[in-house]
């Protein structure tokens, strides 16, 4: 047994590399590794033999195990010292950089929008999502009897709470909050914040989507003033000129009610299939406040007018981008987020 520990020790000793030392480990302790056979070897012995015969040969592995391990730690020594002091080895050069990741779209947007309107002296309002019946519908001029109700496929909740269908709850809710304590207008809001509807999902149609809705109260304020801002708002966003067109929309918490139309930035106007060949792209529905929901809010409709509108941020956000499916934004899939730029450092 000595002679061959002895030739163990020494093919460990003699091992240049790891991979040697790796070859010499396996013809070892591999499968029909020699130790491992001395080792089962000794149930052959006679009887009497064995005790001493097994603590021997358990001495000899443990010794020839150090020695591997020995000569590994070693041998990974030596490759480590070789490797720093290769002269083509730098080790003051910067890893590789990790992606710090990147905003969502919808945030990216949104945050320039509130840049922009923050700019135009406008207050940025929150409100909340779990909303009652009277701010989310009454407050607006749309009583529990009236039609518009059904068109806001509404998730409610117990005790007549639910969950917002849009931002424009928190028109009241500044409005009542502002004149309670002792503010007259000019009131400029803009109104950030995510809305639900029990709505199927397809390609345009999401349950839970994101608007920003705006309100603008003062002596005198005219559909011209709305015009004007509307048109800033989307030549930022669109990073584009834009031409609007309004048509009459119903919304009862507004009167005159519009759509307001932007050319399409695809075709500019021409033509196409995101535009449906019609040249213009419905994007923001708005309209001149109702004398009831600036009473609601405690200010005199005689006194004051306002307008009010309320975008649908992934719509702006998908035309923007170019993006064709609503779904993509919620869909989880990394590499649709990977595509905006990545966050400052
Ligand atoms: N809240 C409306 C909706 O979600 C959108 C809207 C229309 C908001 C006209 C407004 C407005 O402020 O004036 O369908």
């Amino acid at each position: 047994m000595n002679d061959r520990r002895r030739q163990w020790l020494d093919a460990i000793a003699a091992a240049a590399d790891e991979a040697s030392l790796h070859e010499v480990e396996s013809r070892l302790f591999g499968k029909k590794g020699e130790v491992l056979e001395l080792v089962r070897a000794v149930a052959t012995l006679p009887k009497e033999e064995r005790p001493a015969a097994g603590k021997a040969a358990n001495l000899c592995k443990q010794e020839v195990e150090q020695a591997l391990a020995a000569k590994k730690d070693e041998l990974q020594q030596q490759a480590l010292q070789k490797e720093l002091h290769d002269p083509s080895f730098d080790p003051t050069e910067p890893g590789p950089r990790p992606r710090r990741g990147s905003l969502h779209p919808i945030t990216i947007v949104q945050n320039e929008l509130i840049d922009l309107f923050t700019s135009m002296g406008f207050c940025w309002q929150d409100g909340p999502e779990v909303e009652s019946e009277y701010f989310n519908f009454d407050a607006l001029n749309i009583p529990g009897d009236h039609p518009a109700r059904e068109s806001q496929d509404t998730f409610w909740l117990n005790d007549r709470n639910l969950l917002r269908t849009h931002t424009s709850p928190v028109q009241v809710r500044t409005m009542q909050r502002f004149t309670r304590q002792g503010f007259q207008p000019p009131l400029k809001i803009i109104v950030p914040g995510r809305c639900f509807r029990a709505e199927t999902v397809d390609k345009t149609h999401e349950h839970t989507f994101y608007q920003m809705e705006g309100l603008v109260v003062d002596e005198g304020v005219s559909t011209a003033n709305l015009i004007h801002t509307m048109k800033t708002c989307l030549r930022v966003i669109l990073q584009r000129e834009v031409k609007v067109r309004l048509r009459p929309g119903f919304f009862p918490f507004v009167e005159p009610g519009f759509e307001l139309d932007v050319n399409c930035p695809f075709c500019q106007g021409k033509g196409c299939s995101v535009c449906k060949q019609s040249g213009w792209i419905e994007i923001l529905p708005c309209g001149m406040v109702h004398p009831n929901v600036l009473r609601q809010g405690g200010l005199d409709p005689e006194e004051y007018t306002g307008f009010a509108f309320g975008m649908g941020l992934q719509r702006v956000v998908m035309l923007r981008y170019g993006i064709d499916d609503i779904r993509t934004f919620m869909g989880g899939d990394l590499r649709f987020l990977r595509q905006f730029p990545e966050i400052a450092r």
